[in-house]
């Protein structure tokens, strides 16, 4: 059987683990699948295949390399890989501002893999996809003027640390009867459970790293170069799936029950909007699942169009798109096997 040789690299990850997942539920065809990580991961076995520490070598061979790493092992490693001609899908952000590489949610903007020079195809922000989505088809039926959006991102988004971090504050908490008062793990600087915290990522001014990601990036999908974009990134005590309350004025006239037409038309969007019988998008609704649940669709009293949208951010916000990407390069003849199995 003719198949796609697929190194997975961050394979021990929050993302990682999801991808395994995820290749494996959509019966993408691999004929060979090589699980890489750091070297302090090195031999450790997961899925019944062993872990192989990443070097140039371990990219020889593959058709296609899926990053699930931070920045910054993506920055070193994705050009040895593509240098040896393997197609890469990076999660991380190091390369998604690029201008020659495409970032790419096959509902948004699937045309751009026409143009990945480098073989480098990069996956857009956990946030960003639960944002673009639903906002993509109102963009092109009305055209947007400006965006407003305030996240709710689960501790997942922050890997298995964020995770750890979690429980282990849930379980000192449990046992006290009383919020925690020292953070229990090293992911976000104050305690997570039973807290919200207004900073998502790295300092950047007055702004964090995760908000000024999600206005860029948002820009590159919709083609957008000038849309004002406010960003407010938080981060909340759930384990998986992220909301967003967006906030949208278009240039041409847009009502809810439009926008809610669109919505129900639109790929990868499930509508969940019936207020008054409590029907509208949750945490626990989105995850492990492909959709971006979208609901609360209004007018908001400052004539915006309103709506909160969630997707989990392992999937939707990274694993599944990823092979959503591969699929639809096969499907558009821009990936082939570089040999048969
Ligand atoms: N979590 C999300 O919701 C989400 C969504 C979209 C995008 N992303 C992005 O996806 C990437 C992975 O995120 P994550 O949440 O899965 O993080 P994570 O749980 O911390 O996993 C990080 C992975 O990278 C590997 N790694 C770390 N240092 C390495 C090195 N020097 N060489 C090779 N591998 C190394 C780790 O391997 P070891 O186990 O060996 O250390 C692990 O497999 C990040 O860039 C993140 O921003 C995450």
């Amino acid at each position: 059987m003719t198949g796609f040789r697929v190194g997975i690299v961050g394979a021990t990850g929050a993302v990682g683990r999801e991808m395994l997942r995820v290749l494996a539920e959509r019966a993408f065809p691999a004929s060979e699948l090589r699980l890489i990580a750091s070297p302090r991961s090195a031999g450790m076995r997961l899925d019944g295949r062993e872990i192989m520490p990443v070097s140039p070598a371990v990219f020889d061979g593959l058709d296609v390399a899926i990053f699930d790493t931070p920045d910054e092992v993506a920055e070193q490693w994705v050009p040895v890989a593509a240098a040896r001609g393997v197609v890469v899908v990076d999660n991380s952000a190091a390369f998604r501002m690029a201008p020659d590489v495409p970032l790419v949610i096959p509902e948004v903007n699937a045309e751009a893999l026409r143009s990945a020079p480098r073989g480098i195809i990069a996956n857009p922000n956990c946030t960003t996809a639960t944002i673009a989505v639903p906002l993509a088809p109102l963009h092109r039926s009305a055209g947007l003027r400006r965006v407003i959006a305030c996240s709710y991102q689960s501790v997942s988004g922050a890997g298995q640390r964020g995770v750890a971090q979690l429980w282990s504050e849930l379980d000192t908490a449990v046992a006290s009867r009383r919020p925690p008062d020292a953070p229990g793990g090293d992911a976000f600087a104050h305690p997570i459970a039973f807290n919200i915290l207004p900073a998502v990522g790295s300092v950047r001014g007055s702004h964090t790293s995760e908000e000024t990601k999600v206005a860029a990036e948002l820009r590159k999908m919709l083609d957008a170069p000038r849309l004002p974009i406010g960003v407010t990134c938080v981060r909340v005590p759930t384990l998986t799936a992220h909301g967003v309350a967006v906030h949208a004025e278009f240039v041409r006239p847009l009502d809810a029950a439009s926008a809610k037409a669109l919505l129900e038309s639109a790929p990868g969007v499930v509508v969940v909007d019936a207020l008054a019988e409590g029907a509208y998008p949750t945490a626990h609704q989105a995850m492990g699942k492909d959709a971006c649940y979208v609901g609360r669709i209004r007018q908001d009293e400052a004539g915006l169009l309103a709506f909160f949208a969630t997707a989990d951010n392992l999937r939707k916000g990274a694993a599944l798109n990823a092979v959503q990407i591969l699929e639809t390069m096969v499907r558009m003849g821009l990936l082939q096997p570089k040999v048969s199995a």
